[in-house]
């Protein structure tokens, strides 16, 4: 049996159980103030990334938002546009789900391997196929906003979108009087009005300087090149708001080329422009906006220096880097 301790020392060890309870228990207060600071750090944390998240989700729906505004904007604000347009030949299906909005005041390039549809689209827009037999179209095809294949008087929209073909193709008759024809068949008879118009016509086509004192010669007598910039004032002629060109310059030497290619991008301050060409330099070089073909649809339309650069689709880069067509 021990002795009892002396009451001396039996003080001290209590005094010493006491500081340790008091050690251990400031600790754990020390834990405790740890494990909260850690828990509230953990919920500043989680704050922080579900303010990060909210944010992302914000921007990506403004984003949203404003790529679907633009959508909107391009189809509300679009001089020609399409939704889902399908045309049939017969049996023969030519264009698939063609979804296309042309902005007014520019000028837009169809792109693509022959036999793809780009001429039966360019058609579209003025009613030409009309006078084929066994053609059928689905869905809507508008100017303005306007129901083309609806209530619209074909004379009046073939005035509004004017056409030039790839082959020049003046009438057999005077200078003069290509120009006229139209205007005479829509009622202006006024020699000093037909003569007003012949004039303005030849000079928004560049052509009046060249051919002022030829004006009563044979147009089937002019160069290739000025048949064509004939053809061009003959539908301007009109007082088009559209004027849809389908290869114009396949049938040209380079000198005319770039009379035409000048031409077009004067003309589109007024006009709105849809021209088909196999000529990729030609359509780098004027057009604002390119549509790719493909097998009757269209695999993207899209700015000129995107098409040109950094197209989104393959097939798009293979046909411009002539690896086929
Ligand atoms: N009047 C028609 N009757 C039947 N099929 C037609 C008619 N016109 C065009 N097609 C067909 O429709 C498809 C598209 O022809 P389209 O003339 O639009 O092609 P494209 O892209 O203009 O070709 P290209 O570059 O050779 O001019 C082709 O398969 C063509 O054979
Ligand atoms: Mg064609």
């Amino acid at each position: 049996m021990s002795e009892p301790a002396p009451p001396v020392l039996e003080k001290q060890r209590v005094r010493q159980v006491n500081l340790m309870s008091f050690v251990e228990q400031a600790v754990q207060v020390a834990e405790i103030a740890e494990t909260l600071q850690v828990a509230e750090t953990l919920q500043a944390v989680e704050a922080l990334q579900v303010a990060e998240t909210a944010e992302t989700v914000q921007v990506a729906e403004i984003a949203d938002a404003t790529e679907i505004a633009k959508a909107a904007e391009t189809v509300v604000s679009a001089k020609l546009h399409t939704e889902n347009l399908d045309l049939f030949y017969g049996n023969f299906q030519a264009l698939h789900k063609v979804n296309l909005a042309i902005p007014p005041l520019s000028i837009t390039a169809f792109i693509g391997p022959s036999g793809c549809g780009k001429t039966t689209l360019l058609k579209t827009f003025n009613r030409m196929n009309d006078l084929v037999e066994g053609c059928r179209i689905e869905g809507d095809v508008l100017l303005d906003g306007d129901e083309i294949y609806g209530n619209m008087d074909v004379n009046h929209l073939r005035k509004r979108v004017g056409m030039v073909f790839q082959k020049p193709n003046p009438f057999p008759m005077s200078v003069y009087d290509n120009i006229a024809f139209g205007p005479r068949t829509h009622g202006i008879r006024r020699k000093g009005d037909l003569d007003e118009i012949v004039e303005r016509s030849l000079r928004d086509a560049a052509l009046f300087d060249e051919l002022k004192d030829r004006l009563r010669h044979n147009a089937l007598g002019l160069s290739g090149g000025q048949q064509q910039r004939l053809c061009i004032a003959r539908a301007l002629a009109a007082g088009p708001e559209v004027l849809l060109m389908d290869e114009p310059t396949s049938a040209l030497d380079p000198a005319s080329t770039a009379h035409i290619e000048e031409l077009a991008i004067k003309l589109a301050e007024r006009y709105t422009i849809v021209i088909v060409t196999h000529n990729m330099q030609q359509a780098a070089r004027i057009s604002d906006r390119t549509a790719f073909f493909l097998l009757g649809e269209i695999v993207e339309c899209d700015t000129t220096a995107k098409i040109f650069s950094k197209p989104g689709d393959s097939r798009t880069e293979d046909y411009i880097r002539g690896r086929f067509g």
